[in-house]
């Protein structure tokens, strides 16, 4: 059974800026992308293991990714097709966001969330500049994305779960916004966290703990990054019924 709610972190949608208010007003037409405050980050337990600090706004260069075809690789692989509502979760710079907008179509909706304000800032003067109206800006907080309950398909965390801070209170926040059979796609280095990976052992460990189940894994480069899909828990256990890993 899900604990109440309670405080965390403030976070608020963010307009970023004038341009990017308008593009983030023509999403929230859709319906909030924002959600109340999730369960409190001091319920959570800590994760037993270094956490990688928040270096860059983005994993490399666009051009570079663009060259190799990530994205269109990646969005394939998931199945993204038009009317479809993702997250992009820790987005950054936002290589993904135009190519998940595209993909989803006028009818489907791209939540671009990140928790650095100066970061989606600019990420909202580049959905405004490049017109991306079916995508929505959120801030979030390190144990909780802010998201709308029920309100997308699929969460797409990338080059990112290394440095969530709080992964286990990230993952029991995120649940409730995945509508039935949601999933959580994850796209890391398997290698340590302190350099900028997340080991795969590791990673499976701490997502089972919130309740999550693997569905599928795909190496995006032999043996070095995957993309590791989980179906999100419909009740994912109380903070109190997370034993975190390393603890066990
Ligand atoms: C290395 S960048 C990757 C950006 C983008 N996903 C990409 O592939 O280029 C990591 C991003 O995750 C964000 N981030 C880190 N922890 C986060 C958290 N708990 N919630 C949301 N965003 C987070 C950082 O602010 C940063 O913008």
């Amino acid at each position: 059974m899900r604990a109440s709610r309670g405080g965390g972190l403030p976070a608020v949608a963010l307009l970023a800026g004038l341009a990017g208010a308008a593009a983030a007003l023509a999403a929230e037409a859709r319906g909030p992308a924002q959600g109340p405050p999730g369960l409190a980050a001091e319920r959570f337990p800590r994760p037993q293991r270094p956490v990688a600090g928040i270096v860059s706004d983005r994993w490399s260069s666009e051009d570079s990714r663009e060259h190799a075809g990530e994205a269109a690789r990646v969005l394939d692989l998931l199945g993204i097709r038009p009317g479809m509502a993702v997250a992009d979760i820790g987005a950054g710079a936002g290589y993904y966001v135009g190519h998940l907008s595209q993909r989803v179509g006028p009818e489907g909706r791209v939540v671009a969330q990140d928790l650095d304000r100066g970061t989606l800032d600019r990420l909202g003067q580049r959905v405004a500049r490049e017109r991306l109206g079916n995508v929505a800006l959120v801030l979030g907080a390190p144990h909780d994305p802010r998201l709308a309950p029920r309100s997308v398909d699929l969460a797409l965390l990338v080059h990112m779960y290394h440095e969530i801070e709080q992964p286990y209170g990230l993952l029991a926040n995120l649940a409730p916004a995945l509508r039935p059979g949601g999933r959580v796609a994850i796209l890391d280095v398997d290698g340590p966290v302190l350099a900028h990976g997340t080991p795969r052992a590791l990673l499976s460990c701490e997502l089972a703990a919130v309740g999550y189940r693997e569905v599928a894994w795909h190496w995006i480069e032999a043996r070095s990054i995957y993309l590791a899909v989980f179906e999100a828990p419909a009740e994912p256990p109380g903070p109190a019924g997370i034993t975190p890993c390393g603890a066990r």
